[in-house]
């Protein structure tokens, strides 16, 4: 099929956390390649594997020092190659994770530009200035870092003295690269290369939009960052050149990014000659509410439409509190880390039970609408957010730069839960993991829902078998159907020959389904009504 990926259904696996074969308590590649089966059962047409690179793992692989190399806690080489060809045989395509806005401070690169001294061209790859204040002991502007504090950290001069400070949107170990240079992109041209070459299919491409700083630095009244991503930024250049490197391979190779911009501005990243893909936060961040779904998928879909690309539709992924506890309130839903800027979200006072029925109507919701989307590890299982991990267990970076203030994304990646009835649920053969799941998760297992016809994870494989059945589910054109009251959502999907009408009742009452074919319901029917917090497929009588 021509461009495969404007419908396709990926799914985020953070490597971590998703399955562990070596035995050490965290998730590995070889634990991926093992539970490959169950990805095809659920129907995915990719998966996307988060940082498996070489890192010091301060932010859990976002902190990359050799972009070509697997770190040991994850495998070898030859282990990533093992998994692309047994992903391959069961038709699910492999995107990794591309880290271009920042290197670890452990990256040749950046040792190479403390050694090297100011002015230096090994400096000249990162953001190094000069101090302000008499000794020059001031951060060069008033930024703030992503995760909390300054943005700029002083280095130690090859001669030992205190001397320049460098730039980083996120943790002091994760100095910015300065894009401007010509060689970071010769050398991510490089990198993507490498992968191409090896089979990989793809990539989700790491704070895409801000890879370009003004170069003036202002200080700003807020310490927001100046991250020009206007039409004419420098920053869609980059994204132009890799596009031409994914297009110069056979297979439709691909690439979804991440940018927390406003949807025109996302927009721009979509022109025909940049990006094909682009994670739609603006719904990950809508409340389960019909006037608010139906503001942020009109406002996407306009947006896109403008340059002719699919929305990639999302509602969890690693850093966002999961949809089941932001679901359960029906306040403003903020995740744990919204992109350029940080805000928490606690699962406290969350009613988990309707969260859960408000994610399964938000399923059908979201695997309907016309585009791509994209299913974060655990949300087929309907898992909660964590939100009671001991804090001496967090890691979350975001935790020690807040000084303790924002408790961070750990609760949200927490390790699966395959089978069995007391953690490790099957996700380890040893009993200490990572991060401590909760020994309540038991009937939230994979093999106990796969057994059980009214789970989360059957709502999930019916819905994405159906999505493979009807071509409109997806791909049909939207048309809003009147929904007859201001908590119902309704709209068809259409393509010819097949309309599908998808009805989302947000209300607390049941309500009339039209005539027609249930394809689906996200709740048992009650005497042939939807109830409240549900959603249906129906084929319309003609
Ligand atoms: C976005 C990633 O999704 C997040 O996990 C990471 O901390 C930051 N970018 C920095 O790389």
């Amino acid at each position: 099929m021509p461009e495969w990926w404007r419908d396709a259904i990926v799914y985020q696996v953070y490597p971590r956390s998703f399955a562990d074969a070596s035995g050490d308590g965290i998730g590995d590649l070889r634990g991926i390649t093992g539970r490959l089966p169950y990805l095809r059962d659920l129907g995915v047409d990719a998966v996307w594997i988060g940082p498996v690179f070489a890192s010091p793992q301060v932010d859990h692989g976002y902190d990359v020092a050799d972009y070509r190399a697997i770190d040991p806690l994850f495998g070898t080489l030859d282990d990533l190659d093992a998994l692309i060809e047994a992903a391959h045989a069961l038709g699910i395509r492999v995107a990794l994770d591309l880290v271009p806005n920042h290197t670890s401070n452990q990256h040749r690169w950046f040792r190479a530009a403390v050694a090297s001294g100011p002015g230096s061209p090994e400096r000249s790859r990162y953001h190094f200035r000069d101090g302000r204040g008499a000794n020059g002991d001031e951060p060069p502007n008033n930024w703030r870092s992503v995760f909390g504090g300054s943005s700029w950290t002083r280095v130690r001069e090859p001669d030992g003295t205190p001397g320049q400070w460098y730039y980083h949107l996120f943790a002091a170990e994760q100095p910015d690269l300065d894009w401007r240079n010509p060689e970071v992109l010769a050398e991510f041209a490089s990198i993507l290369r490498f992968w191409l070459d090896r089979g990989v299919d793809g990539f989700r491409i790491d704070v895409a939009d801000a890879l370009i700083k003004d170069a003036g630095f202002p200080d700003t009244p807020d310490g927001h960052p100046v991250i020009p991503k206007d039409a004419s930024s420098p920053v869609h250049d980059v994204h132009r050149a890799f596009r031409r490197i994914l297009d110069a391979y056979p297979g439709e190779r691909t690439a979804v990014i991440e940018t927390g911009a406003d949807d025109a501005t996302v927009a721009l990243f979509l022109r025909p000659d940049e990006m094909p893909l682009a994670f739609n936060f603006r719904f990950v961040h809508a409340r389960p509410d019909a006037a608010d779904l139906r503001a942020a998928i009109d406002a996407s879909l306009a947006a896109n439409a403008a340059v002719g690309a699919p929305i990639t539709w999302v509602t969890d992924n690693h850093d966002t509190t999961r949809s089941v506890t932001r679901y359960g309130t029906r306040a403003a839903l903020t995740g744990a880390y919204v992109p350029g800027e940080l805000r928490t979200a606690s699962g406290a006072g969350a009613d988990l039970e309707a969260g859960a029925r408000r994610a399964r109507a938000m399923a059908l919701l979201l695997l309907a609408l016309p585009g791509a989307a994209c299913l974060y590890q655990g949300q087929e299982l309907g898992l909660p957010n964590v939100d009671d991990l001991p804090d001496e267990v967090l890691q979350d970076p975001v935790w020690e730069r807040s000084g303790h203030a924002v408790r961070g994304r750990d609760g949200c990646r927490v390790p699966m839960p395959w089978s069995g009835d007391a953690p490790p649920f099957g996700f380890s053969p040893s009993a200490s993991t990572w991060l401590p799941q909760p020994a309540t998760w038991g009937p939230l297992t994979a093999e106990r829902q796969a057994g059980d016809p009214a789970s989360m994870l059957s709502l999930y494989r019916a819905a994405l078998r159906l999505r493979r059945q009807h071509r409109a589910l997806g791909r049909g054109g939207l048309r809003w159907v009147s929904p007859g009251s201001a908590d119902v959502l309704a709209l068809d999907l259409l393509v010819p020959g097949e309309t599908v009408r998808v009805i989302a009742n947000f209300g607390a009452r049941p309500i009339a389904l039209p005539e027609g074919e249930v394809l689906l319901a996200s709740l048992p029917l009650e005497d042939g009504r939807l109830p409240g917090e549900s959603a249906a497929w129906v084929l319309p009588a003609r």
